[in-house]
């Protein structure tokens, strides 16, 4: 099914972060904008992914904001100021960075719907939009147009984006990354289902099936060791990679006692 209107992933791990807020406090991470990016119709949307059966996708998606938070929190207190968000869907990064530069980079469909819905929300001088196609054109173009310094360190959040695109795309995403100098970037992969553990499969093949389903099917998978390399050879020096086990010792007050295959959140810096 081809997608022909704004990404349901994008609204969706939207509506996991603003039920974090309301179920759990938002003790992962606390975004005083993820109930409201979610428009009128944001009570229904929560109540709809309330149940247990989404707590482990919602602690996922929570951690991996935080990760970016946290990491962005400290390049932009070494003095960086431009922020690009790749695959940006609701993320409310620029909002919550109001003295930054963010360029937010999506799907032109999805922009739009994005721009209209925060267009009330009293939108930083510094947000700006970048309409590209990851599997079709070039983030540099865009980015330039739209004001974004080559020459001067940048922030890259790609999260929730890596397993919906060909490894074309994740190259040439990788390679953009590369090419600013002082670049950092924070992204979430998974693990291929297979790998998983038998429970932990059930779920994640149930949403291969839903995201497929919506028209925007994984399509990357990748394990470690492959992306640790991937990253070497691009140029990026030093690697921080969570899996589920670091995940649960930092973020989530659970022992898993062997490594296990899962989603992973990356850090990465030139
Ligand atoms: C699961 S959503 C994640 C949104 C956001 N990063 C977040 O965490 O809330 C996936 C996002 O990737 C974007 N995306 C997927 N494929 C893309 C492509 N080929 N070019 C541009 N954006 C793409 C979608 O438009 C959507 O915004």
């Amino acid at each position: 099914m081809p997608l022909t209107g704004p990404s349901r992933t994008a609204l969706g791990v939207a509506v996991h972060r603003a039920v974090h807020q309301v179920l759990d406090g938002g003790h992962i991470f606390a975004d005083p904008f993820a109930k409201s990016i979610l428009g009128p119709d944001s009570e229904g949307l929560i109540a709809e992914r309330s149940s247990p059966q989404h707590r482990h996708m919602r602690s996922f998606v929570a951690v991996r904001s935080r990760f970016a938070q946290d990491f962005l929190a400290q390049a932009v207190a070494r003095g960086v100021r431009q922020v690009v968000v790749l695959g940006a869907g609701l993320d409310t990064t620029a909002l919550r960075n109001p003295n930054a530069a963010v360029f937010e980079v999506d799907h032109p469909v999805t922009q739009d719907w994005k721009r209209e819905r925060i267009a009330g929300m009293n939108p930083p001088a510094g947000l700006r939009f970048v309409p590209v196609d990851f599997e079709q054109q070039n983030i540099a173009d865009g980015l330039a147009l739209a004001g974004f310094d080559l020459a001067a360190p940048a922030f890259f959040v790609w999260l929730g984006v890596v397993p919906y695109l060909t490894r074309n795309a994740i190259h040439a995403t990788l390679d953009f990354a590369a090419s600013i100098p002082g670049s950092e970037i924070v992204f979430d992969y998974s693990q291929a289902p297979e790998r998983y553990p038998p429970k932990q499969r059930k779920l994640v093949m149930a949403l291969v099936e839903r995201v497929a389903a919506l028209g925007e099917p994984f399509r990357s998978y990748f394990d470690p060791p492959e992306m640790t390399a991937l990253l070497k050879s691009k140029g990026f020096g030093r690697i921080e990679d969570l899996g589920p086990r670091e995940i649960g010792a930092r973020y989530l007050n659970r022992r898993i006692q062997t490594g296990r295959a899962g989603g992973h959140v990356v850090w990465a810096r030139r």
